[in-house]
């Protein structure tokens, strides 16, 4: 069991009309003028935004407006917005949508309270020291970015996806509304529920010490996801599955189910955002493309805690060796994420890479993680390109 610091400020507001609180928590942590930032049109559609801009005209809060952040959200917009905020004179951010429009939001942050290009954090030269305050309203349970202290951007040229992580980014507060991911096309959905199971997943396979609490919580919320993608498949307005699937989201990525262990593994997550910058896949379906290979490749390695998961969590019989066990898990961890229509291996995501695109994304890759990565087995260079060759 290992050390660890538990770090999670975000005030979280959940619940049906919470979005109507939205003027008294920006008032509460200080914001006087506000951007608010959001993605491609779905919360204009779904009229969230003009209720959100009427509350604030109502409690005399003023605001710029900027939309636009896409899946995979990229650096051109960011600069946009660090200049439309030194301009406006903006000291709070409010991110109306997912993951996209939250991170994007957060690197804003990262670029209007320090110097120098924004970045140079995402390309690990240096550290911020400051953010922005950050607000949330969620409308896609996936990501966690609500209270995580990550944000991903992709840059343009070149098409690097990276990650940035510190306390800095993480929000104020986050409304989470279930009624809100209720307009979700299905697909995003089953992207939101695999995103929010790996983000348990990868702190669950690992060969650092464990906690027997923060394991069982883990597979507490992997089996509750499971569940309820599957009630929300036949039934997508079920407010309960939606709310369970929203709350798992936050709890899988503020840092609870990974207390007492090494870290995490994370490998599925770097593979995965390589295909993100190159192909720009839906992430959750990017995860779930590239799960199996990356599983098949280092369970015997891992053995007792692929063992575990397959017992605990998918409901393999405790029958035959445990490499049998094991590969019955990952087999069943398959079959749930063709039952909620996700892909299990690139063709099935639409990936056509050649070997010249599987050998580069292998070497970005490598590069982001800074030569070798993972604990359920340390994985370099040759071994993700030897995952890339097998998802193909
Ligand atoms: O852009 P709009 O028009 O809003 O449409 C979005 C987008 O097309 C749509 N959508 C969202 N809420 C909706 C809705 N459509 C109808 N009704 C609603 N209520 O869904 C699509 C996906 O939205 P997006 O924000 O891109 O999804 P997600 O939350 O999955 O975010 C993905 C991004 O977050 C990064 C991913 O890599 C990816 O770039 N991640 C961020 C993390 C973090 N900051 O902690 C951790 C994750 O592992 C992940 O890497
Ligand atoms: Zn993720």
């Amino acid at each position: 069991m290992f050390n660890f610091k538990y770090y999670t400020p975000t005030k979280v507001v959940f619940g049906k009309d919470t979005e109507q609180q939205v003027a008294e928590l920006i008032k509460e942590f200080g914001g006087k003028k506000v951007l608010i930032h959001y993605g491609g049109g779905s919360v204009v559609r779904s009229g969230l935004l003009g209720r959100v801009t009427d509350i604030l005209d109502a409690a005399g809060i003023s605001y710029v407006t900027l939309g636009g952040a896409v899946p995979n959200p990229h650096l051109g917009l960011v600069y946009e917005g660090i200049e439309l905020c030194k301009k406006e004179g903006v000291d709070f951010l409010l991110a109306v949508g997912g993951g996209s429009a939250i991170d994007s939001a957060k690197a804003i942050g990262y670029g209007v309270t320090n110097d120098g290009d924004v970045w140079d954090f995402y390309d690990y030269k240096r550290k911020a020291d400051a953010c922005l305050p950050l607000g949330v309203i969620l409308t896609i349970a996936a990501t966690g970015s609500e209270m995580s202290d990550s944000s991903v951007i992709t840059k343009e040229e070149g098409l690097v996806k990276r990650g940035y992580s510190s306390d800095y980014c993480r929000p104020k507060f986050a409304i989470l509304n279930p009624e809100l991911t209720m307009t979700l096309p299905d697909y995003q959905t089953a992207c939101g529920c695999t995103d929010i199971m790996m983000h348990t997943m990868e702190r669950y396979f690992t060969n650092g010490g464990n906690m027997e609490i923060t394991d069982s919580m883990a597979e507490g919320l992997l089996c509750t996801v499971m569940e309820n993608a599957k009630i929300l498949k036949k039934d997508p307005k079920n407010y309960d599955a939606r709310a369970e699937v929203m709350w798992a989201g936050s709890l899988a990525h503020n840092g609870l189910t990974g207390c007492g262990n090494d870290g995490g593994d994370w490998m599925t997550h770097k593979l995965e955002h390589e295909l993100g910058g190159l192909y720009d896949v839906a992430h959750g379906a990017g995860l779930a493309a590239i799960w199996g290979s990356w599983a098949r490749y280092v369970y015997k390695e891992c053995l007792p805690r692929f063992k575990r998961y397959a017992i605990n969590v998918m409901g393999v019989k405790e029958e035959g060796t445990d490499e049998e066990i094991a590969l019955k898990g990952i087999e069943a961890m398959e079959d749930f994420y063709r039952e909620i229509n996700m892909p299990t291996n690139l063709r099935e995501l639409g990936v056509k890479a050649t070997e010249e695109d599987l050998v580069t994304m292998a070497h970005k890759c490598a590069v982001g993680v800074g030569g070798a990565m993972g604990s359920a087995k340390l994985l370099k260079e040759e071994d993700m390109l030897a995952i890339y060759r097998v998802s193909m």
